[in-house]
C-alpha cells in the first residue's frame, strides 16, 4: 500500500461499534432445523443493542446492562462459565478460532427480547455481537457464516447442540416476509407475510423449565439414532413408509420422535403452499397438528403452555395455536383474528393467573429486518 492508501485504510477503520440484532419467531417447523430439515420463521422488532469498542489491553469486559454486570476474559483458552456471559464470551473465542483477527474489547449490551420466552434472545445477543466485531475488525466473514459462529458458540459454551435456525433469522430476516430455510443447505426463499384481518399473538407463559437444556440434547440424539438406524446422517433422507417398515427396530419412544420430526417437515411445505393460496384456515389447522405432535409425541410442552393452547380450542376467531421454539415454557403462537385480540388476551390472562398465579404478557408481532450496523465511529 502507499502512503495514501496506509491513510485511508486508517481512517476508515473503527474504533467503535454499535449493532443490532432480533429475537425470531417461528411459524412453524419446530426440532426440524438440527434433522436438516425445513423451518418457517421471521425476524421481529425486538432485539439486542452491542456497543463495542477496541481497548487495546490484552483483556475483554462485557457488561450486560439489564442486570449490572460485568466480566471479564481473555481471547483463548477460556472455559464455559454460567449465565449469559456464555453467549458473550462464545461468540468472541468461536470468531477468534475461526479467524485469529480479533483484539481486546470492551462492550456492553441490553435488549428489550424477553428472556427465556422462545424468541430467542440468546440469538439475539450472539448474533449482534458477532455482527459487530465482523464489521469492528473487519473479520469479512458472511452472515450464514456469522450465523454458523454464533451456533458453535451454543454447542461448546452454553452447552446446547442447538439447530442453526435462531441465528440464521436474526441475521438473514427480512421486513414482511417469512423465511423458508432448508437448514440442510442453508438455501432460502422469501414470502411476503400478508395476514389480512388476522394478525400473531404471542402469549408469553413466563415459565422456563429447569432441564430444557438436556432435554433438547435427548431429542436431538433420539433423532441421530434412529437416522443413524436406517442408514441416513438425519431424518430428512427418512421417508414415513421407511420409518413404519422398520418401526419394530426402534424403541416407541424414538419412533415417535423420529416420526414428528418427519410430519413437521412435512407441514412446513403445506403451510408455504397454503401461505400462497392465502389459506389461512389450513395454516390454522397446521398450527394446531404441530401443537399436537410437540406436545404428545415430541414431549417438549408443557402444562402451562398446554393450558394456553387449550384455551384457544373452539373459538372460531383463532385459526391455530402451538408452543413456539425449543419448548418447556415460553410462549404459544396464535393465529388470531384481529379484533379479537384485545378480548382473548383479556380472557386468557385472568383464566391463567388463577390456574397458575402468573401475570402472562402478550405481544403482537411482525415480521421485521434481520440484524444491522447502527452506528460506527
Ligand atoms: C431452539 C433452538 C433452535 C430450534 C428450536 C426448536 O430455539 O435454538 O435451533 O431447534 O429450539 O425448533
Amino acid at each position: 500500500m502507499d502512503d495514501q492508501a496506509w491513510l485511508c485504510y486508517f481512517v476508515t477503520m473503527a474504533n467503535r461499534i454499535k449493532a443490532f440484532a432480533p429475537g425470531r419467531i417461528n411459524l412453524i417447523g419446530e426440532h426440524t432445523d438440527y434433522n436438516q430439515g425445513y423451518v418457517l420463521p421471521t425476524a421481529i422488532d425486538q432485539g439486542i443493542t452491542f456497543n463495542i469498542q477496541k481497548n487495546g489491553s490484552g483483556i475483554c469486559h462485557a457488561t450486560a446492562l439489564q442486570f449490572g454486570e460485568s466480566q471479564s476474559f481473555g481471547l483463548e483458552n477460556e472455559l464455559p462459565r454460567s449465565g449469559w456471559i456464555n453467549y458473550v464470551m462464545g461468540t468472541a473465542l468461536e470468531l477468534q478460532k475461526k479467524t485469529g483477527a480479533l483484539q481486546a474489547f470492551t462492550c456492553e449490551f441490553a435488549g428489550n427480547v424477553p428472556i427465556g420466552s422462545g424468541m430467542s434472545s440468546s440469538a439475539a445477543l450472539g448474533c449482534s455481537m458477532a455482527l459487530g466485531l465482523n464489521e469492528l475488525f473487519e473479520l469479512g466473514l458472511s452472515r450464514p457464516e456469522l450465523a454458523q459462529v454464533v451456533q458453535l458458540a451454543d454447542h461448546n459454551y452454553v452447552g446446547v447442540r442447538s439447530g442453526i435456525m435462531d441465528q440464521f433469522t436474526s441475521l438473514m430476516g427480512k421486513e414482511g416476509m417469512v423465511m423458508l430455510l432448508d437448514c440442510r443447505d442453508l438455501s432460502t426463499s422469501y414470502f411476503p407475510f400478508e395476514l389480512g384481518e388476522y394478525s400473531l399473538l404471542l402469549l408469553n407463559t413466563k415459565v422456563s423449565h429447569t432441564l430444557a437444556n438436556s432435554a433438547y440434547n435427548d431429542r436431538r440424539e433420539a433423532c441421530e439414532r434412529v437416522a443413524q438406524h436406517l442408514g441416513h446422517s438425519s431424518l430428512r433422507d427418512v421417508t414415513l413408509e421407511s420409518l413404519l417398515k422398520n418401526q419394530t427396530e426402534l424403541s416407541s419412544e424414538d419412533f415417535t420422535k423420529a416420526r414428528f420430526v418427519i410430519e413437521e417437515n412435512g407441514r412446513v411445505l403445506k403451510t408455504v403452499d397454503a401461505l400462497k393460496e392465502n389459506d389461512l384456515l389450513s395454516v390454522g389447522a397446521f398450527l394446531n397438528q404441530s401443537h399436537e405432535g410437540l406436545s404428545k409425541s415430541y414431549q417438549v410442552s408443557c402444562d402451562e403452555l398446554d393450558f394456553l393452547v387449550g384455551l384457544t380450542t373452539g373459538k372460531s376467531e383463532i385459526l391455530g395455536a402451538r408452543m413456539m421454539g425449543g419448548g418447556f415454557g415460553g410462549c404459544t403462537l396464535n393465529l388470531i383474528r384481529k379484533d379479537f385480540v384485545k378480548s382473548f388476551i383479556n380472557e386468557a390472562t385472568s383464566a391463567y393467573k388463577d390456574r397458575f398465579d402468573i401475570d402472562l404478557e402478550a405481544y403482537e408481532v411482525e415480521p421485521k429486518a434481520g440484524a444491522r450496523i447502527l452506528e460506527k465511529e
